[in-house]
This record gives C-alpha cells, structure tokens and sequence, in this order.
C-alpha cells in the first residue's frame, strides 16, 4: 500500500531541466516565478531545484511568500510583484527582499521606511503599459522614477512591465505594450537612469517575443514543464513536473438500480463494478462534468457528482482496492495532463494546479 491515500508527485529533475533549458534558449537571466506555492507544486522545492539549474531571481506575489523562501535558507534576490503592508516594508528592508515600487503611495511609505532603517530598500519600478493592473504610465517613468531618488532610502535595482496578449504572439496588444515599455527605457536612459535589471517577458513572451527578453525573464509555466497555451505542446525536451496520483480505496459491486453518489446523480442500468477513488472537489479536482482518470492503462469516467473527499469510477472489471489510480499524469499510454483538466474546465492550467489542496501530500521525486 502506498504511504497515502492521494498524493502530489513533484519531478523536481524535470524543474532542473525546463530551467536549464529556458536559460539556454532564451539566453537571458531567468526569474523563477514560484507565487501560488510554485503554482501549487511546492514554492521551497521548486525554488531551490530552479535555482540549481541556472535561476538567478526568484519572483512571488506577496511578502509573506518571500518570507518563507528566507526561512527556508535561500538567499538569492527576491521580487515582490504586488502590494505590501507597511509592517512587510520593514521585514523586506531587513531580509533583503526587493520590492515593486508601483504608485506615489508605494513611493511614500517604502522611501519613509528605509530611511527610518537607515537601509536602503531595493525597488523594480513597475510600468503599466496596457495590463491595467499596478504600475505607473510610460511617460510618467522618469518623474516617477526622479521623485523615488530624491525622496531617498530607494535604490532602483530593476524595471519591469508585464504583457496582457503574449499567448497571442501575432496580437498587435504585444507591439503596443513593447513600444510603451520601450519608450519608458529610452526616457530613462536619456536621463542617465540604467536600472539593472530589466523584464517584460513571461514564459510566452520569453518563446514567442525575443524582443521582449531583455536581461531577465520571468517564466512560471515553463519551469513547470506546464504549456504556454493550452492548445500547444511544448518541445518534447521540456516535461511536466506535476503527477496526481490516488490508490483505489474500494472496489463494489452494485446492483441494477442503485445509487451513485448525492442526487444520486448515477444509477446504475446493471450490475456494475464500482471503483471508489478517495479524492474530491476538497482536493481541487472540480465538481463538473466529464471528469476522468487512469486506471489499469483505461481512461475511465467519473460517474455522478464529485464528493468533498471521495469520487467513484465505472470500472470495466474488478481491481483490487490500492490499485494505482492517476488524475494526472500518465499510466501505460494514456495521460491525462493539467491543460486537458483546463480545457475540459475552460480555464487556464494555473488555474487547476494553484487549487490542488493543501492536504494532498507533496512528495517531491528527482531532487
Ligand atoms: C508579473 C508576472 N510575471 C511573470 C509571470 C509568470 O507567467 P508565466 O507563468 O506565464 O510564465 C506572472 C504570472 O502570472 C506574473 O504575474
């Protein structure tokens, strides 16, 4: 039997991999991004193995997950992409964790604490040049990015912008973005401002738009071997580091006639062989129609509606109950990968794996 009912397989040698891989096609510096817990697939493993295979920054979303990365013991340069409380201003001065500086309030409060620290905080200042999210106008830059010195405490390590369209390398959204993102640059530099680091490219701008890359690109799906768009492979040198797997918790025969699950939803025509799977919608698999997984080499349907912990399978023959069973992966030669749960769900694949719960077990292999 295995340790656990249903766990999460992480291939952390397929992280190493995709990461050496991207830094060589892409011939820049690479930002892991490891927000969402790595998308889910666990933020200090990924992390640490991204780094390993050539990573130089890794970038989240919130202080509290940097915080973790520097309890953890990685000491390498951080970026935080979104918003911070005051009290993360001063944990972030202190463990060195740099931060997006994205408004005249942002400027505020991180140049009045580094001064109170008497430490200089390292910024990236944020562009927005057509994503609507945070950021500061293309031709706002330079004001912007003068009032942030003479306010003091600020050193501007990095500018950064990011693009709404790259899975669309043809959308004319991508050229608009890039000439503002261009033209914030050129305003800098006429000033005699040459941040550092500079990034627009996700993992769709980082293969589709070389132009986009610059020193540094910030790529997510593709460290986790995930696709860029969910209707394209990725070259076959890039694997998926994410496995879903459960042990069949029983296996039932039932009679013409009977229920299957809340409604019941299910009722079988004859007697049937019924597989019990111990996973549910609490693990982040979606209560929704056409749901499927892999048992004995067969794709086989979930029937009836999901419950929290526990789903059950039309079985074509008996198993016997520890049975593997996978909801992602492969098994013989069928798979049933994250993008084809995002597209049965019309959604995106970070989506699925940022909503794979908590209580599944991460066990990490390759490493
Ligand atoms: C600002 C920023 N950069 C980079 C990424 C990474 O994107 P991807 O996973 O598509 O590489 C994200 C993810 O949402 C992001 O918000």
């Amino acid at each position: 039997m295995n340790t656990f009912p249903t766990w999460l397989e992480i291939d952390l040698s397929a992280v190493r991999s995709n990461s050496a891989q991207i830094l060589k096609e892409t011939g820049t510096a690479l930002m892991a991004i490891v927000k969402g817990d790595a998308y889910g697939h666990g933020a200090v493993e990924v992390s640490r193995t991204a780094l390993a295979g050539g990573a130089s920054w890794l970038g989240v979303a919130r202080y509290n997950e940097a915080r973790a990365l520097r309890q953890a013991g990685i000491r390498v340069p951080i970026l935080v992409l979104g918003m911070v409380t005051p009290e993360e201003v001063d944990e972030a001065i202190a463990a060195q964790v740099t931060l997006t500086l994205h408004s005249p309030e942002s400027l505020q409060l991180f140049s009045a604490r580094a001064l109170a620290a008497g430490q200089a905080l390292r910024v990236h200042l944020k562009v927005d040049t057509g994503m609507g999210r945070l950021g500061v106008f293309a031709e706002e830059t330079l004001p912007f990015a003068r009032q942030a010195l003479a306010a003091g405490g600020l050193e501007i390590d990095g500018i950064f912008s990011h693009l709404a369209a790259a899975e669309e390398p043809d959308n004319p959204f991508n050229n608009l973005q890039t000439r503002r993102f261009q033209s914030a640059l050129q305003s800098l530099d006429q000033a005699g401002l040459h941040p550092r680091w500079v990034h627009l490219a996700n993992s769709a701008a980082a293969f589709y738009l070389a132009e986009t890359r610059h020193n540094l690109v910030r790529v997510g799906n593709v460290v986790l071997g995930l696709r860029i768009r969910i209707d394209q492979p990725l070259p076959a040198h890039y694997q998926a580091a994410l496995t879903w797997k459960a042990s069949l918790a029983a296996c039932r025969r039932l009679p013409a006639g009977w229920g299957v699950g809340y409604g019941p939803a299910y009722i079988t025509a004859r007697d049937e062989w019924i597989g019990v799977v111990p996973v549910g919608y609490g693990d982040g698999l979606r209560r929704a129609p056409g749901n499927q997984v892999l048992i004995g080499g067969e794709k086989l349907p979930v029937l009836g509606r999901l419950c929290l912990d526990q789903c059950m399978v039309k079985l074509p023959r008996p198993y016997a109950p520890g049975e593997e069973v996978v909801i992602i992966g492969e098994q013989g030669d069928q798979s049933i990968w994250v993008h084809d749960l995002a597209t049965l769900y019309q959604t995106s694949q970070v989506d699925i794996s940022t909503h794979l719960h908590a209580r599944l077990p991460r066990v990490f292999t390759g490493g």
